[in-house]
This record gives C-alpha cells, structure tokens and sequence, in this order.
C-alpha cells in the first residue's frame, strides 16, 4: 500500500465487482444500441476504460476537460472548458462517465451544455458519490458506490495530482495535506 494511504476504501477487487454490476446495468438500458461514453479528465479516466471494457454494447471514446467555477458563493456556476469534444454529441446516446459526483457543480453545468446539442439521450454514470457535499438538484443515472465526506484518492482521483495511478481508492493521511 503507498505510504500516504491510511486506509483502503475500495480495493482493486471491490471496484471490479462493482463496475461488472454496473455494466450489466448499463447493458439492460441500452439494450444493444451504440452509446458515446463521455468522460470528465483527468479523474474519470481509469473508471472510464474498464467500464468501457465491460460493457456489452458498442461504445465510442470522447473525452472533456472541464472544471466549474461555481461555489456555494457563486450560485451561478460557470463552466471552463479546457479541452472541448472531438465528435457531435447530436442525436447519439450519451453516457458521461466521472469518477465522482460532489458539490455537483461541474456535472450541473456540464450537462446544461450537452443537453442544448440535442443528443438521443443524455445520462451520468458516476463511480463514487458523496450526496452529503451537494450544492446542485443533480443525481447520477448509475452509481458505484455511496460515500461519506472522506478525503479519497486513487483509481483516477488525486491530491494535488497525485495518486490517480493508484488501483484501489483509498483515505489519504492527513499529514500529508497538513504538512504542505
Ligand atoms: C473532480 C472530480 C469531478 C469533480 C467533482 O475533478 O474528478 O470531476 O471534481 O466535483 P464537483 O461535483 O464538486 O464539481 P477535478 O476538478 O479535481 O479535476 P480532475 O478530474 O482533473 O482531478
Ligand atoms: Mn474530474
Ligand atoms: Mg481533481
């Protein structure tokens, strides 16, 4: 286990499991037909490529770097797009895949964009989900695992960028934040 870590949240194998029942899901509501898989960089990356991998239906690969600058004293919210979409989200079944819903105000915003372009259909799969920092009416369509307010890290999600590498999830130590 890295040393920063205190305590594994979810193991490789928890997450495996996890996203094999999700993907069975996945394949009940799309039942054959092709789905653009939208994913949120950095952190969703790892959670993208083996739910992509699990699935029975055909995907295609798009990808968005966004971040909102909405906080609970920005009501408003905007969105920053870093890096856009490559392909037209019009008249496909769009899944967006994130590692984590929060405050939710990335996810809100993000999908006030992508419904204006009149997709097919427009949904969220979110691994992990921490309802008790919503700022924003969102939920997600599928979602892994429910959490509690805990600072976790690993399997796409970071620190100050660091430990998306890791392959399970776990609590980081608070020395680690507190020393810098
Ligand atoms: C994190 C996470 C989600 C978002 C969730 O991304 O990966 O995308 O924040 O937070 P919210 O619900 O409060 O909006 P971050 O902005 O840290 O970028 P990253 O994915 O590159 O780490
Ligand atoms: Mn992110
Ligand atoms: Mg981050």
């Amino acid at each position: 286990m890295n040393k920063d870590i205190s305590k594994i949240y979810f193991s490789a194998e928890d997450i495996k499991v996890k996203i094999t029942e999700m993907a069975k899901e996945l394949d009940a509501v799309y039942e054959g037909e092709e789905v653009l898989f939208v994913g949120v960089l950095k952190g969703s990356l790892p959670f993208f490529v083996d739910l992509a991998r699990c699935v029975s239906f055909p995907v295609m690969f798009d990808f968005i770097c966004a971040s909102s600058y909405g906080s609970s004293t920005h009501s408003s919210g905007t969105l920053k797009i870093t890096k856009d979409l490559s392909t037209s989200v019009e008249g496909k079944n769009v899944l967006v895949v994130e590692d984590i819903l929060d405050s939710g105000n990335t996810l809100f915003n993000l999908f006030a964009h992508l419904s204006k372009q009149n997709p097919k259909s427009l949904k969220l799969c979110c691994l992990l989900d921490k309802p008790s920092r919503r700022e924003r009416d969102i939920k997600a369509d599928f979602t892994g695992f429910t959490i509690p307010d805990e600072f976790v890290v690993g399997y796409g999600l970071d620190y100050a960028e660091r430990y998306r590498e890791l392959p399970y999830i776990g609590i980081l130590k608070s020395e680690v934040y507190e020393n810098r």
